[in-house]
C-alpha cells in the first residue's frame, strides 16, 4: 500500500492527530491536504504532548518529509511559532515543505473572522475564529497570496496592499478601526526568514515519490461534517476534509490512493453551532464530556457530546471511500452499562437512514437508537484483542455491520501506545 488517508468520519477532533502519528511511522512523506490552523491534532508519545496545528503530526519521527500542499491555509504566524517551539526542542530537522501554491493566512485574515462571526450574532457558526473562512475566500476570489510570494521582492508591497483592501471591507462594512498596513507587514516580515526557505514545489516532491516507490500518508483535517459541501452548510468549515480533497494540490490522483482509514470516536463530538441529532444535553453527555477531556484543543471551548450516530457515519464512509475504520476513545465508555447508538431517524413520520445535513431538515430529526449492552470495565491497558471484554466486541461487531467496514484499529486510550491493531 502506497498511499494511505486518514479522514475524520465525524465533526473533527475524532483522533486524526494521534493515528497520523501511529501511521505515519511506516510511511516515508505525511502530507497535509486542506485546512489550516482551524486543526489541532494532539499527539501523545514518550510522555509528552504535542498539539499540532499546521505542522504534520509525523514530524516526530525522524527522517520523514512534511508537506503542506496546495489545499492547505498557511497562518504564517502560527507556522512560524510551531516551526520555532519544535526547534527550541530539538525536533526540527528541516524535515518540512510548504507547496508555492499554498494560501496565506496573514492577521488580517483572523480579523475579518472574527468580525465576521460578531456581525451575524445569534447565526454565528461558532468558527476558530483562525482566519480560515476569510482565507479561502480570498482564494477564489483571487486576490489571495501564496507561500510562493513570499520569495518575491514584491511581498510586503502585496501585504501592505491586502490590508488597505481590508480597511475598506474593515471600516465600511463592520464598522471597525482600520489597520496600519506597515504594522501589518512588520508583524509578518519576520516569518519570511522561517517560512521561505522551506517553500517549493510540492507535487513535484510528490510525483518523484510515487516513481521512487515511496509511501505517503495523507492527513486529513476537520471531519467530513464539516466538509463545505458534504457537511451542515454553513456550520462548516471552508475546505474538503473528505478523502476528495487529498487529491486536490497534493499531486495525487485517484489511481494513486490505495486505503483510506476513517476516524470514528465511540461517540460523538461537535464544537460550534449546527444542527448534531445524538447530542446528550443531560448527564450522560456531560459524563462524555469530562471522561473524554472534550474541550476543543485548539479554543479550548467545551465540545457538545452525543452518542455515535451510524447513519452519518456511513454517509462519511460512502463519500470517502473508507476501506476500513479507526474507533477511537472507546475508553471513554468504559463505565457505561448502556450505551447508545443511533441507527436511524425519525423524519415527517418516516423512518430514514440516509440523513439530510441541510441544518433546517436535520435539526428536526429524531434519532432512533438501539441500546447496547456495556463492557463495564477498564480497558485502556488492554493491547491485545482477545483481552477485550465481550460486550466491548459486541459493540464493535455491531458496528462493523451497519457500516460494512472492518474496525482494524481500536484506540483505547490517548497515548500513542493505547492501540489494539486487529
Ligand atoms: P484530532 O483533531 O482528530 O487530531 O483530535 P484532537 O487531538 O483534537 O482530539 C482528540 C483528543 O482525544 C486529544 O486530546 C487526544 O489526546 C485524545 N485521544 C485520542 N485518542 C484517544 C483515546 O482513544 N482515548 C482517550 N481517552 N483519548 C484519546
Ligand atoms: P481538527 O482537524 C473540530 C469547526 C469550528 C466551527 C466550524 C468552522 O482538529 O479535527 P472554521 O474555523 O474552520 O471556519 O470553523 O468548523 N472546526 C473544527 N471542529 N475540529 C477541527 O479540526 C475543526 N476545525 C474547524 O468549531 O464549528
Ligand atoms: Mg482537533
Amino acid at each position: 500500500m502506497s498511499v494511505t488517508a486518514v479522514v475524520g468520519a465525524q465533526w473533527g477532533d475524532e483522533g486524526k492527530g494521534k493515528l497520523a502519528h501511529i501511521l505515519g511511522s511506516s510511511h516515508d512523506l505525511i502530507l497535509r491536504y486542506q485546512g489550516g490552523s482551524n486543526a489541532g491534532h494532539t499527539v501523545i508519545a514518550d510522555g509528552t504532548t504535542y498539539k499540532f496545528k499546521l505542522i504534520p503530526s509525523g514530524i516526530l519521527h525522524e527522517g520523514k518529509l512534511n508537506l503542506l500542499c496546495d489545499g492547505v491555509v498557511v497562518n504564517v504566524l502560527t507556522l512560524a511559532e510551531e516551526i520555532t517551539g519544535l526547534r527550541e526542542r530539538n525536533q526540527f530537522r528541516g524535515e518540512l515543505l510548504i507547496s508555492r501554491h499554498a494560501h496565506l493566512v496573514l492577521p488580517l485574515h483572523c480579523m475579518q473572522d472574527v468580525y465576521f462571526e460578531e456581525a451575524k450574532g445569534k447565526r454565528a457558526i461558532g468558527t476558530t475564529r483562525r482566519g480560515i473562512g476569510p482565507a479561502y475566500a480570498d482564494k477564489y476570489f483571487r486576490v489571495g497570496l501564496r507561500a510562493g510570494d513570499m520569495l518575491k521582492d514584491n511581498f510586503g508591497h502585496r501585504v501592505r496592499e491586502m490590508a488597505r483592501r481590508k480597511n475598506v471591507l474593515f471600516t465600511g462594512y463592520y464598522g471597525q478601526a482600520e489597520v496600519d498596513p506597515d504594522q501589518v507587514w512588520a508583524q509578518v516580515e519576520p516569518t519570511v526568514e522561517i517560512l521561505a526557505p522551506l517553500v517549493g514545489d510540492s507535487t513535484k516532491v510528490v510525483r518523484q515519490a510515487l516513481a521512487d516507490g515511496r509511501k505517503i500518508l495523507c492527513e486529513g483535517a476537520q471531519g467530513t461534517l464539516l466538509d463545505i459541501d458534504y457537511g451542515t452548510y454553513p456550520y462548516v468549515t471552508s475546505s474538503h476534509p473528505v478523502s476528495g480533497g487529498a487529491l486536490l494540490g497534493t499531486g495525487l490522483s485517484w489511481r494513486d490512493l490505495d486505503r483510506v482509514v476513517g476516524i470514528s470516536k465511540a461517540y460523538t463530538t461537535r464544537v460550534g453551532a449546527g444542527p448534531f441529532p445524538t447530542e446528550d444535553l443531560g448527564e450522560e453527555g456531560e459524563r462524555m464530556r469530562e471522561a473524554g477531556a472534550e474541550y476543543g484543543t485548539v479554543t479550548g471551548r467545551p465540545r457538545r457530546c452525543g452518542w455515535l450516530d451510524l447513519p452519518l457515519l456511513k454517509y462519511a464512509s460512502q463519500l470517502s471511500g473508507f476501506t476500513e475504520l479507526a474507533l477511537t476513545k472507546t475508553d471513554v465508555l468504559d463505565d457505561l452499562a448502556k450505551i447508545k447508538v443511533c441507527v436511524a431517524y425519525q423524519s415527517n413520520g418516516e423512518t430514514i437512514t440516509w440523513p439530510d445535513l441541510d441544518p433546517d431538515v436535520l435539526e428536526k430529526c429524531t434519532p432512533v437508537y438501539e441500546n447496547l449492552t456495556g463492557w463495564e470495565t477498564a480497558t485502556t491497558a488492554i493491547r491485545q484483542e482477545a483481552d477485550l471484554p465481550s460486550a466491548f466486541k459486541d459493540y464493535i461487531r455491531f458496528i462493523e455491520d451497519y457500516v460494512e467496514l472492518p474496525v482494524s484499529i481500536i484506540s483505547v486510550g490517548a497515548d500513542a501506545t493505547a492501540t489494539i491493531f486487529r
